[in-house]
């Protein structure tokens, strides 16, 4: 391990235009489960693909509502982790550095890194589930509010969901960034879900050095040029000492 965290400073140390993209294993040690794992406790029963589209919502707007009332919860009490934290003093580290995230809980920000590009929205706001406007304040836990700009329609949280087109804007910066890297960290994804993992892809044809972090192989294992396996949570911080 030591000697692939030496060749990725090496690879680091001489890239000007770095990316990171993070997936839901990045938040793993903060507490908030990533969507491959089993659910625990009263979600048991559900996978989250069952519930984190707008057919789910539009059959069930309550169930959805509650799932993702406990999953706010959670990410209300979690706090960066080690490899968040590590992101930031990367981001302060490189001349050019862009975070693309698939995660909703806002950690990376709370852990200080700016300009965030999220891909997946994030699940501290609402908006209408017909208009898309957003909905300020703070929502009841038990029952979808009516939207206050479409009559019959209800406030859903500002997420995208499986089937829905991702925003517009940070695709595009995403999409800029990924093709002008040098180097491309995609970090604590299953690199399964489309088109967020295109982008290591469109960064490796572009001619960048790709770098995995996760315990497990992925779809993008085979064409990275380093691989590390284990923790965001532990590794970053490895690289960020030796850099
Ligand atoms: P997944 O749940 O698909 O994958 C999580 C990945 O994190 C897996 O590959 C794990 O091996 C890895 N992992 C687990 N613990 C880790 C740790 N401590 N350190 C590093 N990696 C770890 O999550 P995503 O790839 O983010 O979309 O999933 C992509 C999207 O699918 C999510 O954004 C979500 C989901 O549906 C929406 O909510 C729209």
């Amino acid at each position: 391990m030591r000697e692939r965290i030496s060749r990725v400073c090496d690879i680091v140390r001489r890239a000007d235009r770095v990316v990171v993209m993070t997936g839901a294993g990045t938040s793993a040690e903060s507490g908030i489960p990533t969507f491959r794992e089993a659910q625990t406790g009263l979600w048991a029963k559900f996978r989250p693909e069952e519930l984190a589209t707008p057919q789910a919502f539009e059959a069930d707007p309550q169930r959805v509502w509650q799932w993702y009332s406990w999953r706010r919860e959670l990410v209300r009490k979690a706090q960066p982790n080690a490899g968040h934290e590590a992101l930031a003093k990367l981001a302060a580290a490189v001349p050019r550095f862009s975070l693309v995230t698939q995660n909703v809980d806002g950690l990376h920000q709370r852990a200080g890194n700016t300009h965030v590009l999220e891909l997946h929205g994030n699940i501290l706001r609402n908006r209408c589930h017909a208009s898309g406007r957003i909905v300020e304040g703070d929502l009841p836990d038990g029952e979808p509010p009516p939207s206050p700009f479409v009559k019959g329609a209800f406030i859903r949280p500002d997420v995208v969901w499986f089937g829905e087109a991702l925003p517009e804007d940070a695709f595009a910066r995403a999409v800029e960034v990924s093709r002008d890297a040098n180097v491309f960290f995609s970090v604590g994804t299953s690199s399964q879900v489309e088109p967020a993992a295109s982008l290591a892809r469109l960064a490796a044809s572009s001619g960048a050095q790709v770098i995995e972090i996760n315990p497990d192989t992925t779809p993008l294992s085979g064409q990275a040029d380093v691989v590390l396996r284990g923790s965001s949570a532990q590794i970053l911080p490895q690289i960020m000492a030796a850099l």
